[in-house]
């Protein structure tokens, strides 16, 4: 079975063909962040305008890189939120328009879950890096092929728009335990980035700043929220600010540094934390930010668990992930001329005050 997916939540207009729940044939991205860097992030409607001129290319794009031809694609998948509202209608839309024509079925995907599914893909491009053991009979799949993630899991998505903590007992069925409480992981990276006057995105640059500081004495706060899942980064921001603006400011690359580890210190410990506590199989991380190596290394280190992490073009928005999240939602696959709307804001459900899973 091969799905056909389109993504435009945010800032990029992404056609991608998945096959067979995993196997990518085709992931194309255009990106609108030169466009973006113009105004120092995204206008919605100037987000939403661009995907209406990218869609139809991309599309056409992703077929002929998969070599494909539309009788072999059975379903048609498209982001239907959480994200902006404009940039959203274009994608669910145009889907619903391909689908229609083609008397295919068409799925609507969350994004979110979406990014958690990047750790399912192979193929071209893909090979998901795995670090730690797998606990031993637990991973499963073809031998050759990266191996499955064993679940229950817990997922770690931390991307420009969310930051959350998801815990998987099985396909499609999460459970959020924490998000933010204010700016999204890579929202922090990017208004910091303005702060050090480095452009948008601002992660891959603070990044690289980072790597080149040679003082490395800086202590930023960490916001732990003892006894809570949830996650807060907004008075990180403002000690940058602070920092910055101070008698005698350390060097940039200094701050960038302290920044980066602050991010990456609460990251790691609170999933290793929470991942123990639940007694859960693996940790699945995913989102723009979980490109980010200083991140990615301190996550390894201290997991309980094997920990899955997507290659970097896996981690930003991309289509192949909606295909793989609409593999495990083929149910909820619906005639395109039924009433199937945008979800702009997420609505998956918080765990009640209780027990742990175990
Ligand atoms: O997942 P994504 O492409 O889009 C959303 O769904 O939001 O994530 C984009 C975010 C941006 O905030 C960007 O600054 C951040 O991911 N990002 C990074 C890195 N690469 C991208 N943050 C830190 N380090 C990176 N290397
Ligand atoms: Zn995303």
């Amino acid at each position: 079975m091969r799905i056909l997916a389109i993504e435009s939540s945010c800032d990029e207009t992404a056609a991608a063909i998945v096959a067979d729940e995993r196997r990518m044939l085709a992931n194309v991205v255009a990106s609108q962040q030169a466009l973006h860097a113009q105004t120092g992030g995204v206008v919605p409607e100037v987000a939403a305008r661009a995907h209406l001129r990218a869609l139809v290319p991309v599309v056409r794009r992703a077929l002929a890189e998969a070599e494909c031809g539309w009788d072999e694609i059975d379903a048609v998948a498209a982001t239907a939120g959480p994200g902006l509202p404009g940039a959203l209608v274009v994608g669910l839309n145009g889907a619903r328009g391909i689908a229609f024509a083609r008397g295919l079925p068409l799925i609507p995907v969350d994004h979110i879950e979406g990014h958690v599914c990047a750790n399912w893909l192979t193929g071209r491009g893909a090979d998901p890096s795995i670090a730690g053991e797998l606990p031993r009979g637990r991973g499963t799949g073809t031998p050759g092929e990266p191996p499955v993630p064993p679940l229950p899991a817990l997922a770690l998505v931390i991307s420009g728009g969310h930051t959350e903590l998801l815990l998987m007992e099985d396909h499609g069925r999460f459970e959020r335990l924490g998000g933010t409480r204010d700016d999204a992981a890579g929202e922090a990276f990017d208004k910091v980035a303005r702060l050090l006057g480095l452009g948008y995105p601002g992660g891959p640059p603070v990044a690289r700043l980072a790597d080149e500081a040679s003082e490395r004495a800086l202590r930023l706060p960490r916001a732990w929220l003892p006894r809570s899942d949830d996650f807060s980064f907004s008075g990180l921001k403002t000690a940058v600010l602070h920092a910055l603006e101070g008698e005698a400011p350390p060097p940039a690359a200094e701050v960038a540094w302290a920044f980066q580890e602050s991010v990456a210190d609460v990251l790691s410990r609170k999933a290793a934390r929470v991942a123990e506590r639940e007694g859960v199989a693996s940790l699945l991380v995913a989102g723009g930010v979980a490109s980010n190596r200083r991140i990615r290394e301190l996550i390894v280190e201290r997991a309980p668990v094997a920990v899955f992490l997507p290659p970097p073009a896996l981690c930003t928005d991309n289509a192949a992930m909606i295909a793989a999240a609409a593999f495990r939602h083929l149910d909820d696959a619906r005639a395109p001329e039924a009433s199937i709307d945008i979800r702009p804001v997420a609505y998956r459900s918080r765990r009640p005050r209780g027990p742990a899973r175990r």
